[in-house]
This record gives C-alpha cells, structure tokens and sequence, in this order.
C-alpha cells in the first residue's frame, strides 16, 4: 500500500535501519524497484527528480503510474512515492498531485530564505499528512540540473531547519551525487555524529551510489535512515543493456522488440536495489 514517510522513517531511526530511496524514470524502472522491494519483504521509497517527472509528464501521471503499478502487482509492503530535490513550485505541484512525500531543497538559496520557504512547505504538505524532506550543506556533484558544492552542513543550521516541522533531514556530509572521484575522502563522520546527536529526526544520505559498504554501515548505525540511490541503477541498467547488445543476444543486431531489449536492464535494477537493501539491515514487513 501507499504509505506518507512520517512514521516509516521514524521507525527505522528509532531501530537503527535505513530504507532505500530509489529514483524512477519509467514503468520499467518503477516495477523493477517494486519487485526487489516485495521480494525482500521491505518498505520501499520510489522518488521522482523534477528532470524525471518532466520525462515521464509530470507530476499527476508519475503519481498514477506509481499508484496503478502497485495496484497491479499486489505489492502489499509499504511504498511512499516522493518528490526528490524539488524546488518550492515543484513541492507545490507535487503535494497538489498527491505524493505521500516531498523533499523541497532549498540549498542554493540564503538559509533564512530556505528556513522560511522550507516552512511553507511543510504547512501545506502537513495538512494532508504528507511528509516533509529539507536539506542543510549541500550534497557535491549534480543529480538531473541539480548542482551542489558540497558544504558541509553546520549543525546550528541542522537544528534550525529541523525546528521548522520537517519529517526528515537531509546533511551534507562529504557526500556527493553522481560517481565519486577516485581522491574523494569519504564522509565526515564527526559533522555526521554531531548532526545526529542534536537532531532526533531520520537522516537522509544522499548520493547514495559508490559509497563504499562499511560507510553506509557506519553512517546508518549513526541515524542515516533513508538511503538515495539513483546512479547506482544507472550504470547496471547501462551495463547490462550493452553488455545484451554486444554479446548479439539481441538476434546479433536484428533484434527490435522493445519488450525483450529493456528486460536485462530491468532485471539488472532489481538485482542491485536487492544487493543494496542488504546493506540496510531494513525491517521486513512480511
Ligand atoms: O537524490 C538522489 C540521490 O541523492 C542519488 O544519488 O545518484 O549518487 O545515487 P546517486
Ligand atoms: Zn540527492
């Protein structure tokens, strides 16, 4: 069923779990994150970028097709289907188009500016029980037009933005969207504690993708609750779609049934949201 993040997410910081985040471009991608999640028996979030709900025709129809592919695949573990760092308009359009949750990412704005819109948010969504997602520091790299200097996030402006109601609390702690270079100095497991110790709210991980096992491990037994994983899917979907093509499987280059060339890179999805879940010590709910 749908659930809204709230209780979902305080469960799992209260127990020391993470759930996974996952990004969606299309049908193929939605029931491949649908499947790995019914499979383990966990709770899953499904989150559109603005670029993502913008491919697939916006907010309304990313929020139908969510809705009528768990309908249709009896998936009976709990789904919150979420924006993913939306602006104050997209929040706006997706709180109106009924996502259970929104995340409004008002990072490149003057933090009084982010405090204040990131209060409205959470006035309108909380009206109908949805949750709230904001984001102190700023997450490296870029995710969809999304761009961040990576700022470590301080921890009075944590408190400060976590006093605006939000349900959870996205930091920038090192971590970066995208694929991490080869120099890159892993997270900042003191700024991480020191966040954690004066916010009890769930904690998000962004930029997910290519943090090496025992960080994840770490930061989630520190409070990280929410997992985002979205370049991740990318390159096994890429991989595995290539890898299909050149080994000729593909009727060796005649092949043209859409069905058949989007099913190793589905199936690919599913494979790595199910070796990424295991990271999570997530709850099963079955
Ligand atoms: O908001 C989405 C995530 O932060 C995804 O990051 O593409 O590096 O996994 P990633
Ligand atoms: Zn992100």
């Amino acid at each position: 069923p749908l659930v809204h993040g709230t209780e979902l997410f305080q469960a799992a910081r209260k127990g020391h779990y993470a759930i996974g985040a996952f990004n969606t471009n299309n049908l193929e991608w939605t029931r491949a994150i649908l499947k790995g999640a019914q499979e383990l028996g966990v709770p899953v979030l499904i989150q559109t970028s603005m670029g993502a709900a913008k491919y697939m025709g916006g907010y309304e129809l990313c929020k139908q097709l969510i809705e009528a592919t768990v309908k249709s695949m009896d998936i009976t573990v709990p789904v919150v289907i979420h924006l993913d760092h939306g602006d104050f308009e997209a929040a706006k359009e997706a709180i109106a188009a009924g996502y259970n949750s929104v995340m409004f990412d008002g990072h490149d704005l003057p933090f009084d500016e982010n405090v204040a819109k990131t209060k409205e948010i959470v006035a309108l969504a909380h009206s109908k029980g949805i949750s709230v997602e904001a984001e102190v520091g700023s997450i490296g790299g870029e995710e969809d037009g999304v761009v961040g200097e990576g700022e470590l996030a301080s921890v009075e402006e944590a408190k400060t933005l976590a006093a605006t109601g939000i349900d959870f609390l996205a930091a920038g702690i090192g971590n970066i969207h995208g694929q991490y270079p080869a120099n890159w100095k892993g997270l900042h497991f003191d700024r991480l504690q020191e966040i954690a110790d004066a916010v009890d709210l769930p904690l998000v991980l962004h930029g997910g993708s290519g943090i090496p096992q025992d960080q994840v491990e770490k930061a989630i037994s520190m409070g990280i609750s929410k997992l985002n994983i979205n370049t991740e899917c990318q390159l096994a979907f890429a991989k595995a779609t290539r890898e299909y093509i050149e080994a000729g499987k593909d009727k060796q280059g005649k092949g043209y049934d859409p069905r058949k060339l989007l099913a190793p890179g589905t199936q690919a999805i599913t494979d790595t949201f199910k070796e990424i879940c295991g990271w999570m010590g997530t709850k099963q709910v079955k």
